[in-house]
């Protein structure tokens, strides 16, 4: 674990609402494959998780769980690093240090933030107007070169580069500037019941997505009922065909085909037979996936967390101790 000749990536989820298959295909299962040839670290963002209002011990209990997703998702707790973002304070600190190099018409432009605050910009809260800047700091806190995320993340990515840059450029080389990854398909698993609009976990309708721990029987019927489209050819076409596409997509990850050769296995057949396939393909997934889910103990993670929080800490210490020095902030 960090050895020195290696890129580091670093990563995150957030512990609210229930883990959907567009975080697993968007950002999870990108991770696993990452894992040898990089310096990996994953954290359970909880910080970012009580810009809105959260249970306390709800909130508790997901830190946890998200945990359980990382393994359940082949993170390998001997290559990659594996912490809670609130037990290294460094994330809050350099936040603050970074709020002082952000803009006002940085933050004004973030798209997430319009969506989540809607007409209610005035009363949510300052953390989640924020949020982009903290996220900043867990990136540049680790030597980040790649951030492997969903579409929806890009623009806050794109943001930690804007302020490493400035940064930098104010006070002398500090920070690498990291790079957003993405999956060419996958990077925005749209919802079933309405594959214009993104497949999430604040969506009150739970016809919009797969939860990773739904009823894996369940899971299959909202595959069968997904929203698909006019012209019943399995063909993938984005634009006119979102519902099918959106299927094709979740096929192609989830089962590593090429999505032409599953257009092939299905030329002259229609939507039904396509749907019974996938939903059995699904609901095998997610037996076997809740079996890793349910292998580990609630001991196990708390043990982890916090014995990898000790090894990231000194890493995270070192960044931010240089960035209060280039400011001045030294004796
Ligand atoms: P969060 O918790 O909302 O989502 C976790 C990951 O899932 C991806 N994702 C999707 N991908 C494809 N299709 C979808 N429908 C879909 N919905 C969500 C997200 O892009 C994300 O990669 N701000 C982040 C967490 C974070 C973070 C970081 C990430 C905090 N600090 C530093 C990377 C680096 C978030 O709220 O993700």
């Amino acid at each position: 674990m960090g050895t020195a000749n290696k890129k580091s990536i670093f990563s995150g989820v957030k512990p609210s609402g229930d883990l959907h298959l567009g975080n697993y295909l968007g950002a999870l299962s990108q991770w696993a494959p990452l894992q040898e040839e990089y310096n990996c670290i994953f954290c359970v963002v909880d910080l970012h998780a009580i810009t809105v209002k959260q249970d306390p011990e709800l909130l508790n209990q997901r830190i946890i769980e998200i945990t359980k997703h990382y393994l359940a998702s082949g993170i390998d707790p001997a290559k990659s690093i594996i912490f809670q973002q609130s037990a290294v304070t460094a994330h809050a600190e350099l936040a603050w240090l970074l709020n002082c190099t952000a803009r006002i018409a940085d933050l004004n432009k973030m798209t997430q933030f319009k969506e989540k605050a809607g007409k209610n910009q005035e009363t949510v809260s300052v953390g989640l107007y924020d949020y982009p800047v903290l996220m900043a700091a867990d990136i540049l806190l680790y030597n980040t070169e790649i951030v492997p995320v969903g579409e929806d993340q890009v623009q806050h990515v794109e943001l930690a580069r804007e302020l490493a840059k400035r940064f930098n450029h104010q006070f002398g080389e500090t920070f690498i500037i990291p790079a957003a990854k993405v999956r060419k398909e996958g990077a925005r698993i749209m919802g079933l019941d309405n594959p214009t609009k993104k497949m999430g976990k604040s969506d009150t309708a739970s016809s919009n997505y797969i939860a990773m721990l739904d009823n894996p029987s369940m899971a299959a019927k909202k595959i069968m009922r997904a929203a698909t489209d006019s012209e019943a050819t399995i063909k993938y076409d984005k634009e006119n065909k979102p519902g099918i596409s959106n299927l094709l997509t979740i096929y192609s990850i989830l089962f590593n085909a090429k999505i032409d050769s599953i257009e092939k296995k299905y030329a002259g057949k229609g939507y039904g037979e396509f749907k019974k396939d996938l939903a059995v393909l699904v609901e095998n997934f997610l037996v076997d996936y809740q079996k890793r889910f349910n292998s580990y103990s609630n001991d196990d993670i708390i043990g982890l967390l916090k014995s990898h929080a000790e090894k990231v800490r000194p890493i995270a210490e070192k960044t931010l101790t240089e960035a209060k020095q280039k400011i001045g902030l030294r004796l």
